[in-house]
């Protein structure tokens, strides 16, 4: 078979270098779209360049564009230019927190950068698989309005409707958003409508806790990476209100990559998928410390703030069952305890 190309933007952020490694893998001519605008947004420890040279060094058929997402001349030239056979757009300003002193750059990048990329596929390979990485913050925080039981270390669902986690069906606005929500809704309602209004075969995967080892987790994004990286650096970390039993699903961003790739094989008209670690793979914050700890052998340091981080979930999984119905032959490969070992035993988390 001849060689087939694929664009992956925000390459060396987690998810971007993740799946540029999975499909250099199996063969893919890989082109990477990264500024390491993650820098200008959060500093030093946010700085992507690592994992890019990384990349470059072990990636064969990898190519790296210096190229910002905002930039619609030399996206649509790049797009024109490669034609690639898939698309994964995965850079963004992923920060609930950081988008509301930020909130040109917010928006531009999630929203406008993403319309910029769909017109460039449009016009250039609109029958290739375009995946758009969203987030589960379209919801706002209606998650938080489904009945809760306090538990001993968390809060869960109380009402047998959600016992599976939350699906696509959940409603998106009317609710509490963050800026960084509502750039994110934009982004995802725009893939959705080429898909629909144009037959592209896209799909909007709304990402629970996307986590791993190639996180440059900082404080206002990447919770496990961040949290690890206080607990090794003996580090204060700062719980922000529900008590520290806030759930979360974790995926390694590696089982973020096989779906990837089963959607690139079969893929299907405007689809849109909640995509997190499920029911097994959550935990809270207070359970995540007792984990941490387990495989770093450190007391984990934390400051207790009664003050919850706006529009943050207090409990949050994926349901994940539609994904499984579309692909049979995905689902999660990586447990949650094996994703903080991971992550433990990884060479990352200094801070610099
Ligand atoms: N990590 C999570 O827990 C999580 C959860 C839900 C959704 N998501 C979504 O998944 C996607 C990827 O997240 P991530 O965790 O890999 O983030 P990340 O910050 O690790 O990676 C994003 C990459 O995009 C690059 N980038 C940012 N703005 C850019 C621009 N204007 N032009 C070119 N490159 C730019 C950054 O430098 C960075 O390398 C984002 O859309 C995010 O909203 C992430």
């Amino acid at each position: 078979m001849a060689e087939r190309n694929i664009l992956v933007t925000g390459s060396s952020g987690l998810i971007g270098s993740e799946v540029v490694a999975y499909f250099g893998r199996e063969g893919w001519s890989v082109h990477g779209v990264d500024n390491n605008q993650r820098a200008v947004f959060f500093g030093a420890q946010g700085d992507t360049r690592r994992i890019q040279n990384r990349l470059l060094a072990t990636v064969p058929r990898f190519t790296h564009h210096e190229l910002d997402v905002r930039d619609r001349p030399r996206l649509l030239d790049l797009v024109a230019e490669i034609r690639p056979q898939a698309i994964v757009h995965a850079a963004a300003q992923p920060s609930h927190d950081r988008a509301a002193a930020i909130p040109f750059d917010d928006f531009d990048t999630n929203a406008v950068g993403t319309l910029n990329l769909l017109e460039a596929a449009r016009r250039a390979c609109p029958e290739s698989p375009f995946i758009h990485m969203s987030t589960n913050k379209v919801y706002g925080d209606r998650p938080n309005t489904i009945k809760l039981k306090e538990l001993e270390t968390r809060w869960d669902y109380d009402d047998p409707a959600f016992e599976n986690g939350i699906d696509e069906h959940f409603p998106i606005d009317q609710s509490k958003h963050s800026l960084f929500g509502a750039s994110k809704v934009a982004g995802d309602v725009m893939v959705q409508e080429y898909g629909r209004y144009f037959g592209m075969p896209t799909c909007c995967l709304r990402g629970g806790c996307l986590t791993g080892p190639n996180h440059a987790g900082v404080e206002l994004h990447g919770f496990l990476s961040y949290l690890v990286k206080c607990n090794l650096n003996g580090r204060e970390y700062k719980v922000f209100g529900y008590k520290g039993k806030q759930v979360r699903d974790n995926i390694h961003s590696y089982d973020v990559a096989r779906f990837m790739s089963c959607f690139v094989e079969a893929p299907r008209i405007a689809e849109v998928y909640n995509l997190g670690g499920g029911k097994d793979n959550t935990c809270s914050i207070l359970e995540a410390f007792a984990l941490v700890e387990k495989y770093s052998g450190r007391k984990q340091l934390h400051t207790y703030v009664n003050e919850p981080r706006v529009g943050d979930h207090i409990c949050y999984y994926s349901d994940l069952r539609k994904m499984w119905g579309h692909y049979p032959n995905w689902g999660i490969s990586i447990s949650l305890d094996q994703i903080v070992r991971e992550i433990v035993e990884g060479d990352g988390p200094q801070f610099s």
